[in-house]
Order: C-alpha cells, then sequence, then structure tokens
C-alpha cells in the first residue's frame, strides 16, 4: 500500500465507523418544543449551514422540526428546497400584517417531518416598517407571539423549532431572542473567531435581563475546523476553555459537500449523507439531543 493511500483509507474506515454508530442512535424527543435561535452577529460562520443541517437530522431521525427563516437573504429557504421568491407568503407577512404561522409554512423536500416558513427578499424592508407601524412595546414580541400560537393550536406540535437569523443584531434577531428558549453559537475555527463574541454575550444578558428571562447559551458549535492548521486547533481550544458546558463535542470540518448541497436545493444530510460534514452534523444532532434530556429539556 503507497503512503498517500493509507491517512484516505483511515478515513474512510473512521467514517464507516461513525456511520455504523450513527445509525442505531435515535434522538430522544424532548419533554416540550425546544426553540432554538441560531445567532452569530458575524457573517457567514455558518449559521444558517448549521440551521438546515440540523434541523434535517433530526428530522429524518424522526422527530418534527420547524425551521424559521428569518434572513431576508433566504438561504435557509433554498437549503430546504423551499420556493421564496418575490410573492411567495412568509415570515414577513407574519411579522408585519399578523398573518399566522400556520398559513405561510411550507414542508421541505428534505424530510417530510420538517417544515419551513420561508422569507423573501421582502424582509429586508420589514424592520423599518416594524418601527414606523407597530407600537414599540409590541416591536420585540411579534415572533414570540406568533409561534405560541402556532405550537399552542397546530396539531404538528414541533419537537424543534430552529430560527436562522441574519448577521446583524437588529430588530429581527430581537425578535429571535426574545421568542427561543435556547441560543446556539456557531463559531467559525478562524482568527478573529471570537471577535465580537463578548458584544454577542453582552445582547444575549441584556435580553435575559429585560425581555426573555428563560433565554440561555446552551450550544456552541464549531464549524468550518480545518485539521491541517494549528489555529483552528487553537481555537478549538480556547472556545472549549472559555465555554465548557456549552461547547458540543462534535466539530464540523470545512467539508465540500456541505457547501455544494445548496446548489441541489438540499443539505449535505440528504445530498451525501456519508460525507464527513453530514457525519458531524449528524453527531451533533444527536448530541444535542441526549445533553437536552439530561438537562431536563
Ligand atoms: N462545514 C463547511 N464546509 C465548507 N463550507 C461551509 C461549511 N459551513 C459553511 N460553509 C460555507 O460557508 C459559507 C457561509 O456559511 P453560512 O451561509 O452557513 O454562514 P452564515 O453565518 O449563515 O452567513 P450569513 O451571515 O451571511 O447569514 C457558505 O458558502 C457555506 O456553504
Ligand atoms: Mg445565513
Amino acid at each position: 500500500m503507497s503512503g498517500y493511500d493509507a491517512p484516505l483509507l483511515r478515513e474512510l474506515g473512521e467514517n464507516t465507523r461513525r456511520l455504523n454508530a450513527l445509525a442505531g442512535q435515535t434522538p430522544a424527543k424532548p419533554q416540550s418544543t425546544r426553540i432554538f435561535t441560531i445567532s452569530n452577529q458575524k457573517g457567514g460562520v455558518g449559521k444558517t449551514t448549521t440551521t438546515v443541517n440540523l434541523a434535517t437530522a433530526l428530522a429524518v431521525k424522526g422527530l418534527k422540526v420547524l425551521v424559521i427563516d428569518l434572513d431576508p437573504q433566504g438561504n435557509a429557504s433554498t437549503a430546504l428546497g423551499v420556493p421564496h421568491q418575490e410573492g411567495v407568503k412568509g415570515i414577513y407577512e407574519v411579522l408585519t400584517e399578523g398573518t399566522p404561522l400556520a398559513q405561510v409554512i411550507q414542508r421541505s423536500t428534505e424530510s417530510p417531518n420538517l417544515l419551513c416558513v420561508p422569507a423573501t427578499i421582502d424582509l429586508a424592508g420589514a424592520e423599518i416598517e416594524i418601527v414606523t407601524q407597530v407600537d414599540r412595546d409590541k416591536w420585540h414580541n411579534l415572533l414570540k407571539t406568533a409561534l405560541d400560537d402556532f405550537i399552542a393550536g397546530s396539531s404538528m406540535k414541533p419537537d424543534y423549532v430552529i430560527i436562522d437569523c441574519p448577521p446583524s443584531l437588529g430588530l429581527l434577531t430581537i425578535n429571535a431572542f426574545v421568542a427561543a428558549r435556547e441560543v446556539l453559537i456557531p463559531i467559525q475555527c478562524e482568527y478573529y473567531a471570537l471577535e465580537g463574541l463578548s458584544q454577542l454575550l453582552r445582547n444575549i444578558d441584556l435580553i435575559q435581563k429585560n425581555l426573555n428571562p428563560q433565554l440561555v447559551l446552551s450550544t456552541i458549535l464549531l464549524t468550518m475546523y480545518d485539521s491541517r492548521t494549528k489555529l483552528a486547533s487553537q481555537v478549538v481550544a480556547d472556545v472549549r476553555q472559555h465555554f465548557p458546558s456549552q461547547t458540543l463535542n462534535a466539530v464540523i470540518p470545512r467539508n465540500v459537500r456541505v457547501s455544494e448541497a445548496p446548489s441541489f436545493g438540499r443539505t449535505v444530510i440528504t445530498h451525501d449523507p456519508s460525507s464527513p460534514g453530514a457525519i458531524s452534523y449528524m453527531e451533533a444532532a444527536i448530541e444535542i439531543a441526549s445533553r437536552g434530556a439530561q438537562n431536563g429539556r
């Protein structure tokens, strides 16, 4: 065997072992709906990729999942194969016109268990419309009211709701913080990874104190890990040291199958289930479910 083949064969063997381990695992159903917001005001750190892959992983394992696309870019809707061109009703109508969530929800092509509220480009103007047209004391509560109504009245009570936020700390993100119970922060294993994190933590603290006392930073997920760089392992070590109880053991590798999946209107979970990216997202989903069960969620 040549020296080039040995590491590749080792990786293939390792992937097979992890896939086999996953095949026997089923994520526990939470006691009540777990509502996550996937937040980081830094752009391009893997918020949307994490939203759609965790959601699909939980759904293909049998749980009922609702994704709320709260980013005018609509990237989560695209990855879940959900139409979101202009004219399609989505989260914009929910926030600005009070349309019930149930009227704008679509089923994802990724799994029959996976529903999605799409975002259209109209959402880009929603913050200004809300600020100018809605009473000030209701600005932050619009998504929570809509989601609570849906969960209370729906026959399809979701096990998980996952909200994909835009890369900013504006009114849309605040609505997600108020509607959610748990924050998941994806952190990219890059040099500037921790920059801006203290601002995000301060904002979460402000929301807890003033708008949503139930909110907890429950989960941190390291993304786009490149095992060839020393820097990436340094970021992993730093994050684990600062957030020992929140950081998942699962780390998402940089993997081209992950980044190409949205161009097929899919997630890597269905696009290439045996790729390292899909395996790692599946492991992260199982870990989130088992940590939730351990913490009585
Ligand atoms: N594990 C990965 N391997 C390879 N590419 C990845 C991985 N995770 C994310 N990417 C790619 O990195 C880019 C940014 O990811 P993503 O869109 O999920 O970030 P984001 O935080 O949602 O960005 P934004 O702040 O613009 O909403 C995308 O092109 C995505 O396909
Ligand atoms: Mg995004």
